[in-house]
């Protein structure tokens, strides 16, 4: 059991979040809601831009049930949030200042090694590193920094401000002190914390990814539509999305590069066998609902 230890954890202030995207905006909007003073950092001006509206709209969304008789506390709690959050395309005005960074760009390992040894020497020596990746090693991405006993794993679920769970992962060299920082975090942002190892997918995307994928090769076996099989899972097992209407949330260019990842580490496992119809749809730019195509047609 990691969490039954007596070492002290860290207080954390202020928290950098790298990567504004789908999952960075996320995590940035609920550390901010938590009361944490929090950096957004992206180098794509852009992308700084489209979070922020979308971490508006997300509060304006969740706030409506929550304060329903009180707009004046909603507008306020928005703005508060808001104010608590600093986006900026300058990595060291964050990372200097920041206890926690938490990273979410791209799913590469280059572009993750290259972030984190220019965060290794700019940032203070107690400050804890930590990915939200959702296939790499942890152990791998922390191989690019010195402070390997201040390196752990947060994965997060997508839609984040909605989805109560958070996986905190530990690798082998993840100290005590700081992987009590990290529970400690997550349950302060209101998060359900369950605790991993550092193996493929930890657990969720270890069994959801396959699940995913032998949906897809079902239907390309002809066995049924996509469509009655979103239908089939959603009201005979009670999902809230099937699995066509996951992989097109999720992303199809995400989900491919999860199963190519693992294949390429484990060849003898048939689990992790590519699907056709997923890597035609990647190559037509068909993605999932970030380009209006995937499975399902948004536009
Ligand atoms: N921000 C704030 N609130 C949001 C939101 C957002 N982005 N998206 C939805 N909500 C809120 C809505 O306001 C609504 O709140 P109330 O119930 O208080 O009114 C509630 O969430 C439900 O939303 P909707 O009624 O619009 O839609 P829904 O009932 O279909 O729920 C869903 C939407 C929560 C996304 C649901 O379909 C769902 O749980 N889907 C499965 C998602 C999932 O499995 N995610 C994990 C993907 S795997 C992953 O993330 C890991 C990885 O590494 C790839
Ligand atoms: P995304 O493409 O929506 O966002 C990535 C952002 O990172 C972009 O805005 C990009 O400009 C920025 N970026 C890229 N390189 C950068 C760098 N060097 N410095 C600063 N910013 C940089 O991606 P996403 O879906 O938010 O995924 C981010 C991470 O979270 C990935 O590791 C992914 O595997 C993981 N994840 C994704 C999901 C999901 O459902 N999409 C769920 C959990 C975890």
């Amino acid at each position: 059991n990691f969490s039954s230890t007596n070492a002290l954890s860290r207080k954390i202030n202020s928290v950098s979040v790298v990567g504004s995207g789908l999952m960075g905006s996320g995590i940035a909007q609920v550390t901010a809601e938590a009361g944490y003073s929090v950096y957004l950092i992206d180098q794509n001006q852009n992308a700084l831009d489209k979070a922020m509206k979308s971490i508006q709209n997300s509060l304006t969304r969740s706030t409506k049930k929550r304060f329903n008789k009180e707009p004046d506390h909603a507008e306020r709690y928005i703005k508060d949030t808001m104010d608590r959050i600093q986006a900026t395309t300058e990595l060291d005005s964050g990372a200097e200042k920041s206890d926690l960074i938490i990273e979410a760009i791209v799913e590469n390992i280059q572009a993750k090694h290259d972030l984190f040894s220019k965060l290794d020497s700019i940032s203070p020596k107690e400050t804890i590193f930590t990915s939200n990746t959702s296939s790499l090693p942890i152990t791998e991405i922390a191989q690019s920094v010195n402070r390997k006993d201040r390196f752990g794993g947060l994965h997060f679920f997508n839609p984040v401000p909605v989805m109560k769970l958070l996986e905190v992962i530990k690798t082998h060299e993840t100290s005590d002190a700081t992987y009590k920082t990290l529970l400690e975090y997550g349950l302060s942002i209101g998060k359900t914390t369950v605790e991993c190892k550092d193996t493929p997918g930890f657990i969720v995307n270890r069994l959801l990814v396959p699940y995913m994928f032998e949906a897809v090769k079902m239907y390309e076996r002809g066995d049924a539509s996509f469509q009655d099989i979103d239908t089939a899972m959603k009201l005979g097992a009670g999902y809230p999305m099937g699995p066509f209407e996951l992989l097109d949330y999720v992303g199809l260019d995400t989900s491919k590069f999860i199963i190519d990842g693992w294949r390429k580490r484990y060849p003898n496992d048939s689990t992790f066998q590519s699907s056709p119809v997923i890597d035609q749809l990647v190559s037509e730019g068909r993605l999932g609902r970030k380009t209006g195509e995937g499975f399902y047609n948004y536009k």
